[in-house]
């Protein structure tokens, strides 16, 4: 039987979709290869967000196809996801040897395009149409039996995105907003809570948008909020998380749901982008900077304690020196757990690629290095502010890096290392925080008497 190696860039949608796929294949009689150089099958499941994934996705393909030519190997190679969306036949034309372009609403034919092509009867294969109901078509989740069952699973709840904001490509990559059902999705959490899951990651491009259409507001909770509350009544589930959702999705509906629904772990991903309410406008963000901060001081008034992340663009076209400054100011007022910072990188067909005044490179970098000092200093601060305190933390597995290290997270989603071993895995364990490295925890579950 052939075998697939998949090689995932970008978010955790790319590594949800890249489980499926793996997971669809196997299911089909496939195998999965350990590397590239001993598969059949090598597909890249490709990010677009930024022209530097794109870029890394497109180079590591001409090294496979290059390695396979000179080591005369017979590989059938391909390209799936967002950037085998937006560019679909050009990625051929431009790497002639690629076989395959597969959508993101296509997952789900990979493995008949794939018999087709290791048979011969096609030789070239570029799907990338809309499908309908495609949000449905997958979700076998585990693979089956071979896989040991995580205690931490992800969800698709809704695929792709009506905000369209002006830099973002993801509304072209990921089309019109689609949610499945929330029986669907409360039937795939019950199975995974069966195979031993304790936590469960809601996703989707814009979470708080999901159930707009079919699940209008309801006592004045959103199909969001339905859904959370929902997924909270499983027993044997004992956290829930989302990701990513919209700042204009934090209705009252959702900061009360975080003080009513215990297993609703307290931290937000609230992707903020500016601090300066002229570029939230040409951004297309729908809110400003007031509204902004009224949510963070709601959710901590809700949840004292929270875990608040975000994103934020450096460099958007337009952005002055003093717009700059109002994100910094805003981030010292916030102080963020973290936040992770992107140089803007004009995508194509997108309207703020072709706003006047975009910014010189050296600018962007600049502001790039000036933020993240900033929100480095907050973020040690922040973790420093946990030694010598006691967490509850859920236990993943060995750390990747030292085997004799167990990793579990907070519920305010930090990442905390101690010596542990197999019989912590999956547990719920109180420890207590010694000392911190970078983004990093360093727990004793001794003390508390384990
Ligand atoms: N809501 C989506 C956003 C996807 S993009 C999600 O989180 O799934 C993730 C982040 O990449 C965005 O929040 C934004 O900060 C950044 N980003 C998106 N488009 C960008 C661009 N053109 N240039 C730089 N950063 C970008
Ligand atoms: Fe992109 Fe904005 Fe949607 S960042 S995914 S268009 S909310």
């Amino acid at each position: 039987m052939p075998s697939v190696y998949i090689k995932t860039y970008g978010c955790q949608m790319n590594e949800r979709d890249s489980e499926a796929v793996a997971a669809q294949l196997v299911a089909k009689g496939y195998s999965l290869a350990k590397s590239e150089a001993t598969a059949d099958v090598v597909l890249l499941n490709t990010c677009s967000v930024r022209d530097f994934a794109e870029q890394k996705a497109i180079n590591k393909m001409q090294n496979i196809v290059g390695t396979a030519r000179s080591e005369k190997r017979d590989q059938i190679v391909g390209f799936m996801g967002c950037m085998a969306q937006s560019r679909g036949q050009e990625l051929i034309d431009k790497l002639p040897d690629v076989d395959l372009v597969l959508g993101t609403q296509k997952f789900h034919r990979a493995a008949e395009y794939l018999d087709e092509l290791l048979a011969g009867t096609r030789k070239k294969i570029v799907d990338v149409a809309a499908e309908e109901k495609s949000e449905a078509t997958i979700r076998e989740h585990l693979l089956n039996g071979s896989a040991k069952t995580s205690v931490s699973a992800f969800v698709s709840i809704m695929q792709g995105c009506n905000q369209h904001c002006t830099f973002c490509i993801v509304p072209a990559t990921r089309g019109e907003e689609r949610s499945r059902t929330i029986p669907d999705i409360v039937a795939e959490c019950r199975e995974l809570v069966a195979r031993g899951v304790r936590e469960i990651i809601l996703l989707g491009q814009i979470v708080t948008s999901f159930g707009k259409r079919d699940y209008p507001g309801l006592d004045g909770k959103s199909g969001f909020v339905q859904l959370l509350d929902a997924v909270h009544e499983l027993d044997g589930l004992d956290r829930i998380r989302f990701t990513s959702p919209h700042p204009k999705g934090y209705g009252d509906d959702l900061v009360e749901a975080y003080a009513r629904l215990p297993k609703l772990c307290e931290s937000a991903h609230i992707p903020l982008q500016s601090g300066s309410d002229r570029i939230l406008k040409l951004m297309h963000r729908g809110y400003s900077r007031e509204k902004f901060l009224g949510i963070v001081g709601k959710l901590r008034r809700a949840k004292p304690g929270i875990g608040i992340t975000t994103d934020i663009i450096v460099g958007f076209p337009g952005e002055t020196e003093e717009d700059f400054e109002l994100t910094l100011s805003l981030c010292r007022e916030v102080q963020f757990d973290n936040a992770y910072i992107f140089k803007y990188s004009p995508r194509r067909d997108t309207p703020a690629a072709e706003m006047p005044d975009q910014v010189p490179q050296t600018i962007r970098e600049e502001r790039n290095e000036r933020l993240l000092n900033l929100v480095n200093e907050i973020a040690a601060k922040k973790y420093d502010a946990f030694i010598g305190r006691q967490v509850e933390i859920l236990v993943e597995g060995p750390s990747k890096k030292n085997a004799a290290r167990y990793t579990g997270r907070t519920r305010c989603n930090r990442i905390v290392l101690f010596d542990g071993s197999t019989r912590h895995q999956g547990q719920l364990m109180e420890v207590k925080i010694e000392r911190t490295g970078s983004f990093t925890l360093y727990g004793d579950p001794a003390v508390v008497n384990l």
